[in-house]
């Protein structure tokens, strides 16, 4: 189950991952950029397989931000429409592979029929135990600091709070990825060293492996390489190991 050459202890639990690099994929081919995007969910069913495979509980896919918005409509467009047809068509192979899917964003910006797909794929795979796959969509990590920020607010002024209590686990607790532990591991393809707004509360710690694969490709072999690199970090808080 673990990857060779890790000790299980060493397994991450939890994995983030920017997919990044889709439109350059399709570029370096000449091919339209949703060529990208297609073979980009082809990507993310293998990760999620790998997950199952290797034992990862925990996977949280950046699939589109509050800035993606900003995109050609048309590029907008065929995004939301691949969503709907990835999570329609795909549904039942990954309920039967136990995979439990969770959309984390602010679900207020979309249609019906966008939302009906979201609660179909949520409701359905509620009790599966085995992956549990955040597709992080609409979602952006300052807007989720903020919708806390007012949720603690609210129950401040309604008493129910006192805002002297509000610390980091009540905070912690009105995100949009609770119950789930922070990330051990963020996996960001396609070279760019930055975070993009994603998870900006959750990463504090969290262990940030950066490969110049495009995600498209980004294959088992890749994952593995990640999981080695993280194995050999060691984590330290903010505290001093044992010399
Ligand atoms: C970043 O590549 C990718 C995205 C903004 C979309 C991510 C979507 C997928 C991986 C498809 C799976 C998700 C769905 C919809 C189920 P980019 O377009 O920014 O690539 P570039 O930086 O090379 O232009």
């Amino acid at each position: 189950m673990p990857v060779d050459g890790v000790p299980p202890g060493r397994m991450p639990r939890h994995v983030a991952v920017i997919m990044d690099g889709n439109g350059r994929w399709a570029k370096r081919r000449a091919l339209p950029r949703a060529f990208g995007h297609r073979k980009g969910v082809a990507a993310l069913k293998g990760a999620v397989r790998f997950c199952s495979d290797h034992g990862i509980p925990v996977l949280t896919v950046y699939a589109f931000s509050t800035e993606n918005w900003q995109r050609p409509s048309t590029e907008v467009k065929f995004l939301m429409e691949l969503m709907k047809k990835t999570f329609t068509s795909e549904i039942d192979e990954l309920h039967q592979e136990g995979v439990r899917i969770r959309f984390i964003g602010e679900r207020n910006a979309f249609s019906s029929d966008i939302t009906e797909v979201w609660n179909n794929a949520e409701s359905l795979t509620k009790d599966n135990d085995n992956v549990l796959l955040n597709i992080a969509f609409n979602y952006g990590g300052r807007r989720e600091l903020v919708l806390a920020s007012r949720a603690l607010a609210a129950k401040a002024a309604a008493g129910v709070i006192e805002p002297g209590d509000i610390d980091e686990d009540s905070l912690s607790a009105e995100l949009l990825t609770t119950p789930c532990e922070d990330p051990d591991l963020l996996i960001r393809t396609a070279g760019q060293c930055r975070v993009s707004n994603f998870l900006l509360w959750q990463l504090a710690y969290t262990e940030i492996h950066v490969t110049d694969v495009l995600w498209p490709d980004f294959s088992d072999e890749d994952f593995k390489a990640a999981i080695v690199d993280f194995s050999q970090r060691d984590r330290k808080f903010g505290r001093v190991l044992e010399m």
